[in-house]
This record gives C-alpha cells, sequence and structure tokens, in this order.
C-alpha cells in the first residue's frame, strides 16, 4: 500500500482581535512512506499547527492534506501524535494508559498488546507504576509505546524531546531509530535541535517566519547510525545554521 502523505500549497489562517494572523501560507511537501522527516524553525513558524493539520484536528484555510489519495479530514487511529509535556493520565498506571487507545478502539486483547509496546520501549517493568512515579525519559517511552500500540501509520512527534535532559534526549533518539526501523512508520518530527534533526533524520525541512513557509528541504543521505561529529553532519548544521540566522534576525528586526 502506498502510504504517502501529499501537501499541497497548505495555507493556514487564524482570525484574532489583531486581525489575520497567516501561520501556514502554502506549504507544498511530499512525504514518503517509512521517512523520517524532521521540521525545523524558529518558534512561531507554524510547525505545530502543520502536525495538528496532519493529525486531522484542525483544517487547512486553503490547499490539502492528502493520505493514500484521500483527504483528511478528522483525527484517525492512522495518525499518531506525541507531544513534548508527554500528555499522560496521571490517574492511570502505565500500563493503562498504553491500553488507553486500544480501549477506545475496541480492540481484544488489549493488555496483550499494550504489553509488547511496552516490552518494545523496555519498560514492562515498570506497567504497574503511575506517571508520578516515573522519568521524564520514561514518561516519554510510555507516550510513544501509547501512540503506537494501536498501530498508526503515521507518528506526529512534537518536540517530543524538547523537555529532556541531553544524555536522555541521545538515548531516546537511538531509541526512536530503533523503533522505527523496526515498525516502519513515516514519523515527522518536530524539533527546535538542528544536531537532532541531523541525527535523526532523511530529510530535514527548514521553515521561515511570518508568514511560515517552507525555507529549503535538506537531503541528509547519510547511513545510520551517524556519528554526530561527522563532517557531513557539520557541513549540514552550518548551513541550516546559517538560514535559522537570517530568520532570527528577522524576528528580531520587526
Ligand atoms: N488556535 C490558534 N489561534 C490563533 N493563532 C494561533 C492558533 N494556533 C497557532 N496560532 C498562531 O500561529 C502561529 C504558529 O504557531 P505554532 O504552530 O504553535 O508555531 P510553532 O509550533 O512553530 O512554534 C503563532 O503565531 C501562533 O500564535
Ligand atoms: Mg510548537
Amino acid at each position: 500500500m502506498n502510504q504517502k502523505l501529499v501537501l499541497s500549497c497548505v495555507t493556514k489562517i487564524f482570525n484574532s482581535e489583531d486581525g489575520e494572523m497567516k501561520s501556514l501560507e502554502e506549504i507544498s511537501l511530499n512525504i514518503n512512506q517509512n521517512e523520517f522527516l524532521c521540521i525545523i524553525g524558529p518558534s512561531g513558524c507554524g510547525k505545530t499547527t502543520l502536525l495538528r493539520l496532519i493529525a486531522g484536528l484542525d483544517f487547512p484555510s486553503s490547499g490539502k492534506i492528502i493520505l493514500d489519495g484521500e483527504e483528511i479530514r478528522s483525527p484517525s487511529p492512522e495518525r499518531g501524535m506525541i507531544f513534548q509535556d508527554f500528555s499522560l493520565f496521571p490517574w492511570r498506571t502505565v500500563l493503562r494508559n498504553v491500553e488507553f487507545g486500544l480501549e477506545i478502539l475496541g480492540i481484544e486483547r488489549k493488555r496483550e498488546v499494550a504489553e509488547e509496546y511496552l516490552n518494545l520501549v523496555g519498560l514492562n517493568r515498570f506497567k504497574n507504576r503511575y506517571p508520578y512515579e516515573l522519568s521524564g525519559g520514561m514518561k516519554q517511552r510510555v507516550a510513544i509505546a501509547r501512540a503506537l500500540a494501536v498501530n498508526p501509520a503515521i507518528l506526529l512527534m512534537d518536540e517530543p524531546f524538547g523537555s529532556l535532559d541531553a544524555q536522555t534526549r541521545n538515548m531516546l533518539q537511538d531509541e526512536i531509530l530503533r523503533i522505527w526501523g523496526k515498525t516502519k512508520k513515516t514519523v515527522v518530527f518536530v524539533t527546535h535541535s538542528v544536531d537532532e534533526a541531523l541525527y535523526l533524520a532523511d530529510r530535514v525541512v527548514v521553515m521561515s517566519i511570518n508568514p511560515g513557509r517552507i525555507k529549503k528541504i535538506i537531503d541528509v543521505n547519510m547511513e545510520r547510525p551517524r556519528e554526530r561529529t561527522d563532517l557531513k553532519i557539520t557541513e549540514k548544521r552550518n548551513e541550516i545554521l546559517d538560514i535559522l540566522s537570517v530568520e532570527l534576525k528577522k524576528m528580531t528586526d520587526r
């Protein structure tokens, strides 16, 4: 099955008291099945808006988002979203958090499936704990297991490791690559970190602000596992940082 995700001239305008605000302008992008795509750009350039549109939580003002030949019009278990703040249910145990989506979908053997995914993220031992008993990295692993348990084709991740310390972050980057290699998902991953994007992505979409547009798409085209200090990464990092510094200047000049 061709799970190609096509964004065609997607524009999103919000109406506020100060008038119209163009959050995204004419975003056109083809995302391939099994691709690991990272999106980077200054705060406010519309990254979260874009993920919400792909998730079907909101709609473009104009343009279309098409998955498998069909326009996305509502949320679907086909597209799982993972947020920076983990958003676990504090009153549910780890296991019951992972079971949540399975319950909603009325999937039988939910316990078995949930345990399978807790094993995948290495947390089965902690299945009876509550979120408050876990570290940030563990909470994000639970969120990943919960999103994966319903077997989405596309995983949408909004700065998922942004609040974690550097060491935990590096570990989870390796973990998400391992899971991606094993489960063959399409991943759209928003990050603030150029290094993170270059460590993970097949392609990096660099966005500009006011309005939010695609400024450049960088083909990373490197074997994994990657060396974080690889010279090729350094070159690409400089290229992206140059683009971003122009964008940041735009923001401070306003
Ligand atoms: N529901 C909304 N109503 C009005 N404005 C919004 C809404 N959601 C986002 N925006 C505006 O759209 C722009 C992009 O926001 P967002 O997608 O959150 O950016 P990013 O995730 O890149 O930081 C911001 O200026 C933000 O204030
Ligand atoms: Mg955001």
